[in-house]
Parts: structure tokens; C-alpha cells; sequence
């Protein structure tokens, strides 16, 4: 059963996926330059997709690289009701910068599990870190965090069999407090009592890393705990609970060339329109082709087509045949535009480089049945089903389903009425709710519970001590206090640092926009082209298309930190909450 457009890859903020296996390019090299001139777009300046080029500089596995262990903490399950169990915890260390009255930097690795994170964000062994970069230059602790639910740190074993009762303890509010509770029992190495220990939240600032749902959980900290949690960076950071996230696909859309917009858009509807009202050999036509161009490969390569029947595009439902063309639109939110969707938009703007481009798209010169084979014949030659999705953890997706269907929403629909959408309406909130109902039948509410996040202030919030970033074209930014959507309230990122402890004036907010980026470009940075993608545990996570974002962003960062940091007065708190 493959629901592509669905679960995973989705609605999954910040995870990762490995790519190509088997050492193929994501993005296979489609086509000699001189072919074509190589067409880019104006308005946006070219940032070299880093997963084209591949190169193998980085060590042999194990060469230079050593091991940290994981450290663990007796977890309370339930910090506000009867239940009296605990669980393990997990986090890292790196004190190699610490120096003791030196500040606490916790980097938390959200909806994930945390472990393939560490090279990446507490070794800085592919590149650098923001984590330890501020420890360095703060003499800090870094600590790196997993949340409850997700890789080790499960409070019951989550699978099927996790029953309503348990699922009950993911929840924003325990998912927070257990933050409150590690901070205020932290030591470290150190043995003193825990109010005299250099390391506690009343004795030295902790300062929040994080990046998506991380970001939001940072921001929510600032306004929840802002004695524990002194400062914060929120990348990225929905920090807007919403249902309908019909404005995820939006982001990408906007970042299109205006013909392959224009094309996208006419191919989606006809797609939709036929599937609801065609002739049924019509319909079984349209689902087989589509199929077809998902199994075949590049070069006319029909091979992996050749099995398929009649028979199978008739049973194929009409949400995943149409969701089809979103195939490409997989990547987007970790490689923007000009790595992931211009190859694709080649093709489809050139009718597979047979013709010139138009403005108005094929649509306008040839008609939408032509731009229909022109997608198919894209999909075909990019052949974006090759590349290998999220790996497998059925843990993150079971988790992080139960923490969108109860609370989040951000369902990803197609929106009928949006006249420039490039997602099938017949993805639908329905269809959402109801995917959310059949994975847990007992113990949801009947619609996701927004308020528990909006309650803070969603994106009208106004914390003090917190910078944040976000992504032009990221997807997510339309849920954050930089969203441009119609029913935000239109704030402005302001990078004049604040004052400590007071917040900027509204509705200006700290932070920046990185033009032409998209989802967390900015927490770490690679310095050399990485692996070749071909093992998870070497690419660990996504790959920053770029350089700049960093920089900007932990600039601004340390900025902040020299401002806000001397202001820090310890003793001021023994335990919040
Ligand atoms: C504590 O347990 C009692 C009895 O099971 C229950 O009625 C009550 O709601 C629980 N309190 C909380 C906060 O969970
Ligand atoms: C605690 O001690 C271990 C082993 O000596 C060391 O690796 C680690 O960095 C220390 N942690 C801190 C916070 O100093
Ligand atoms: C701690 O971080 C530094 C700098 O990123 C890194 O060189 C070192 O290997 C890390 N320590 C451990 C034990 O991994
Ligand atoms: C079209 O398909 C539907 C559902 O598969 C079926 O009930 C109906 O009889 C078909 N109509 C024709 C004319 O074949
Ligand atoms: C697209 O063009 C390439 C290069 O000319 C060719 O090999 C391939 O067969 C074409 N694909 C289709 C589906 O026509
Ligand atoms: C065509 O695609 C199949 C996989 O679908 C592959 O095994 C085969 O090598 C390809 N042929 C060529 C000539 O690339
Ligand atoms: C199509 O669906 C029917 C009824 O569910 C099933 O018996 C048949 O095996 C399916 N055929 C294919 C090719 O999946
Ligand atoms: C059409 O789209 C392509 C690919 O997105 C783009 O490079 C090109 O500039 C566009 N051409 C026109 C005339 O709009
Ligand atoms: C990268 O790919 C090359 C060629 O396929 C291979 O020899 C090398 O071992 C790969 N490196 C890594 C780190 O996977």
C-alpha cells in the first residue's frame, strides 16, 4: 500500500530521507548542457544544488569519527495527573567548550529519532553546527534531546497495539515538560545540590535550538517556562496550529516559473475533473498513463511499466492516481525550487526539449492534453520514484500522525478554490480526518485540538529572547510569524536585536526572512559536499542547499546572545511549573 502523497513524507517538519541507494544521483544529470541553454530563473539567484554533486571527501566511517554514548533521564510519563511510571529519556553531551559558569545549549531533535542527528549537530563531523558553534564561542555545554515518543526515549512500545491510554501522554504539554523537568534535574558531572549546581537553569541561561516543530517548541517555551528557558532560536517554526494547511503546497506554487505554474495548475484540474467525471474507460486511460510514467524511467525507459495492467489502473483509487503529480513536489521542501522542481519544469515547459518555452505554458500554445503528456513524460524522465523516500521508522510515523491528528492539524489538502493550486482537491480534510480515524479508531478528538498550541498566540505571539527564521519558499513558513497568507496577521521580521527579556514591538517580530530558501536552511552547514546519500547513517538528514543561511542566522544569533546573555541574573528560580 503506497499512499506517497500521505503520511511520511507530508507532514513530516524536519525529517530527513535517505537518498538513492544505490549510488545514483537523486537527480540524475538529465541532460548535457549545451542541449539547451541551461534555463534558470531570473528573479532568483542559482544556488548549486550541494546533491548533485557528489563527491566522496568525507572520511571512511569510523576513521576519525568516535562514538558518543547516550545519557539517560528517569522521565515522569505523566507530569500532571495520578499516572506514577517513568521512561528513559535519551540525550548526548558534548562538553569539549564547556567552561563551568558557561551557559547550557540544548538542541532539540523534535519528531525524530535523535540519533542520526549527532554527527550532524554535536560532532559537527559533515560540516558545522550552530549548536557548537555557540558552545565555542559561549564556552557552553551542548546537549542534544529526543523526545518522548520517538527513537529510544518510548514511554510504551509505539506500534499498532499502542492503545488510546498511551497515546494520551503524547501531547504538547507533557512533550514540554519533560524540558522543564531535565533542566531543573540536570547536573552533569557535577555532584553539588541541585540548586547550587552551576549548570541549573537558575545558575546559568539555557539556551533552545531547534528547527520546525523544535522551532514551535521553542517558542512555546519562551512564553511557557521563560525562566527556564532563557533564549531561543526557532527555525522555521509553524508555530500556528492549523487544520486546514491547504497553504503548504501554495509555498511551492509561488516558487515556480510562471509557465510550469500555469501548467501545473491546468494539468491538476483536468486530472481532477476527468477522474470525478469522465467515461469510466476514460478514467481507467488517465490512471493507467499515470501509473505508467511513475514505473518508467529515463531515456523513453518503459521497463518498469511493463507489468502493469489495465486491471491494476482500475483498481488504483482516484486520490492516488491523481496525487501522482505531485511526485515531484516530494523533495520540495528541503531543496526548493531550483534543485528539486526545475529539472522537472525543463522538461515540462519543452515538451521534453523538443519546442521553446512559452510564458503561458503549454497550456496556452498546445492545450492542457498536450501539457498532460508533457507532465507524464517529465515524470517519467526524472523518474522521482526511483529515490527512495524517508527511511522506514514506523515509530515516527505512528507518532508524529497521533501529534497532527490530535493537536497539530496542518493538513496538507488540495484546495478546490484556489485557483492556482497544484494539489489534488481530492485530497481533502475529509480524507485527512478520516486517514486519522482508521490509524486510531479509539481516543482522538473528533478534529485536531488547535487551541492547545494556539493558546500561547499562535502567530500572533510576541516572546522575548527569541530569533526567528524562516525559509522564502518554505512550505511551512505559512504557518509561522512570517506567513504572507491571507488570514495572517502580516508581521514583519525585524533584525534589530531587542532588548533582553522584552519583546519586540508588535508587529514587527525578531528575526529574518533568507530569501530563496526553504525548510530550516540555517541550523547547521555543510563545508564540503557530503556523501553520496547513499547510507542513511551518513546523511543523517537533509542537505542545506546552501551556505548563507547559516551564517546569517548564527550571526544574528550571537548578536543577540552578547546582547542578552550579561542580563541573565542567577538565582532567580529553583523549579518553575
Ligand atoms: C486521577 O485518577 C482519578 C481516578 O482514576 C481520575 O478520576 C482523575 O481524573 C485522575 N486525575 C488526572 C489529573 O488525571
Ligand atoms: C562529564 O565527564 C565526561 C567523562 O569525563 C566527559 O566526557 C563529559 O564531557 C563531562 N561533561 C561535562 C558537562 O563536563
Ligand atoms: C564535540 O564537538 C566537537 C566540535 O564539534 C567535536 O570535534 C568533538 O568530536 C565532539 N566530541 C565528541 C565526544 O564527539
Ligand atoms: C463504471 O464503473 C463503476 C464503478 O466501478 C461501475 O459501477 C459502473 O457499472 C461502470 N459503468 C460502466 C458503464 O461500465
Ligand atoms: C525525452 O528525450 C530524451 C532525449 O532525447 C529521449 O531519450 C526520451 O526517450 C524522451 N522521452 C520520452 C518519454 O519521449
Ligand atoms: C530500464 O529500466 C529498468 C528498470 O525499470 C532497468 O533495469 C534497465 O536497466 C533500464 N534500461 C536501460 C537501457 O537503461
Ligand atoms: C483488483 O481488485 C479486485 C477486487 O478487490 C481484486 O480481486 C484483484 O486482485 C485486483 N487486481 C489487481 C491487479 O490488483
Ligand atoms: C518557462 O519555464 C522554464 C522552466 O521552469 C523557465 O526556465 C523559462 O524561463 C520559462 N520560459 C518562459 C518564456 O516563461
Ligand atoms: C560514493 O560513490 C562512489 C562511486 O559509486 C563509491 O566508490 C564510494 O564508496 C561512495 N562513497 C560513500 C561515502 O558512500
Amino acid at each position: 500500500m503506497i499512499w506517497r502523497w500521505c503520511c511520511a513524507w507530508t507532514l513530516v517538519l524536519f525529517f530527513s530521507f535517505p537518498l538513492a541507494h544505490g549510488g545514483t544521483p537523486p537527480f540524475p544529470n538529465f541532460r548535457p548542457k549545451e542541449y539547451l541553454p541551461p534555463v534558470t530563473r531570473d528573479e532568483v539567484e542559482v544556488n548549486e544544488p550541494q546533491f548533485f554533486e557528489v563527491s566522496d571527501l568525507r572520511p571512511d566511517p569510523g576513521s576519525e569519527e568516535t562514538l558518543l554514548n547516550p545519557e539517560y533521564i528517569q522521565m515522569p510519563i505523566d507530569h500532571f495527573g495520578n499516572g506514577s511510571g517513568t521512561y528513559l529519556n535519551r540525550y548526548w553531551t558534548n562538553g569539549t567548550y564547556y567552561q563551568p559558569g558557561g551557559p547550557v545549549f540544548l538542541f532539540d531533535s523534535g519528531e525524530q529519532n535523535a540519533e542520526p542527528l549527532l554527527p550532524y549537530y554535536l560532532q559537527e563531523y559533515h560540516g558545522l553546527s550552530a549548536t557548537m558553534r555557540l558552545a565555542k564561542r559561549y564556552q557552553g555545554l551542548a546537549i542534544l534531546w529526543e523526545h518522548r515518543f520517538y527513537g529510544e526515549s518510548l514511554p510504551f512500545p509505539v506500534n499498532e497495539d499502542t492503545t488510546a491510554d498511551q497515546w494520551n501522554y503524547l501531547t504538547t504539554e507533557q512533550a514540554l515538560e519533560d524540558v522543564i523537568y531535565f533542566a531543573n534535574s540536570f547536573s552533569g558531572n557535577f555532584t553539588s545540590s541541585l540548586a547550587s549546581n552551576p549548570l541549573h537553569p537558575s545558575n546559568t541561561p539555557w539556551i533552545w535550538l531547534g528547527g520546525s516543530y523544535p522551532g514551535i517548541r521553542g517558542a512555546l517555551l519562551r512564553i511557557r517556562n521563560p525562566l527556564t528557558i532563557y533564549a531561543a532560536w526557532a527555525s522555521s517554526a509553524p508555530v500556528q496550529a492549523q487544520i486546514d494547511m491547504s497553504s503548504y503546497y501554495k509555498a511551492a506554487e509561488r516558487s515556480l516559473t510562471r509557465n510550469c505554474s500555469a501548467d501545473w495548475v491546468a494539468v491538476t484540474k483536468y486530472i481532477d475533473d476527468n477522474l470525478q467525471m469522465g467515461s469510466n474507460e476514460t478514467v481507467t486511460e488517465m490512471k493507467y498513463e499515470l501509473l505508467k510514467a511513475r514505473l518508467s524511467g529515463p531515456g523513453g525507459n518503459t521497463t518498469g511499466a511493463d507489468g502493469l495492467t489495465m486491471e491494476e489502473a482500475r483498481n488504483t483509487t482516484d486520490v492516488e492516481a491523481a496525487s501522482i503529480l505531485m511526485d515531484p513536489l516530494k523533495f520540495y521542501q528541503y531543496y526548493g525550487f531550483q534543485a528539486s522542481l526545475l529539472p522537472f519544469c525543463n522538461i515540462l515547459e519543452t515538451y521534453n526539449y523538443t519546442q521553446a518555452p512559452v510564458e503561458g505554458g503549454l497550456v496556452a500554445s498546445d492545450g492542457v492534453e498536450v501539457a498532460f503528456q508533457s507532465f507524464l513524460t517529465g515524470l517519467a524522465e526524472i523518474d522521482y520514484d526511483s529515490i527512495p523516500g524517508n527511511a522506514d521508522d514506523p515509530v515516527q510515523d505512528l507518532s508524529w500522525m497521533w501529534q497532527y491528528c490530535s493537536e497539530y492539524g496542518f493538513y496538507q489538502r488540495g484546495d478546490p478554490n484556489n485557483p492556482l493550486s497544484i494539489e489534488t482537491s481530492f485530497i481533502s480534510l475529509e480524507y485527512f480526518q478520516q486517514r486519522c480515524n482508521e490509524a486510531f479508531p479509539i481516543g482522538l478528538p473528533p478534529a485536531p485540538e488547535v487551541e492547545n498550541v494556539n493558546k500561547y498566540g499562535g502567530w500572533d505571539m510576541n516572546p522575548s529572547n527569541v530569533l526567528f527564521t524562516n525559509g522564502e519558499f518554505d512550505p511551512w513558513r505559512t504557518m509561522g510569524l512570517a506567513s504572507i497568507e491571507p488570514n495572517a496577521p502580516f508581521r514583519t521580521p525585524d533584525p534589530t536585536v531587542p532588548a533582553c527579556n522584552i519583546p519586540p514591538p508588535y508587529s514587527t517580530f525578531f528575526g529574518l526572512t533568507h530569501s530563496n530558501m526553504v525548510h530550516v536552511s540555517d541550523l547547521r552547514v555543510l563545508l564540503t559536499p557530503d556523501s553520496n546519500h547513499s547510507d542513511f547513517k551518513a546523511v543523517g538528514f537533509y542537505s542545506p542547499i546552501a551556505q548563507e543561511p547559516f551564517y546569517a542566522g548564527l550571526g544574528l544569533f550571537e548578536l543577540a546572545l552578547d546582547e542578552w546573555l550579561p542580563c541573565f541574573t542567577p538565582g532567580g528560580v529553583i523549579f518553575e511549573q
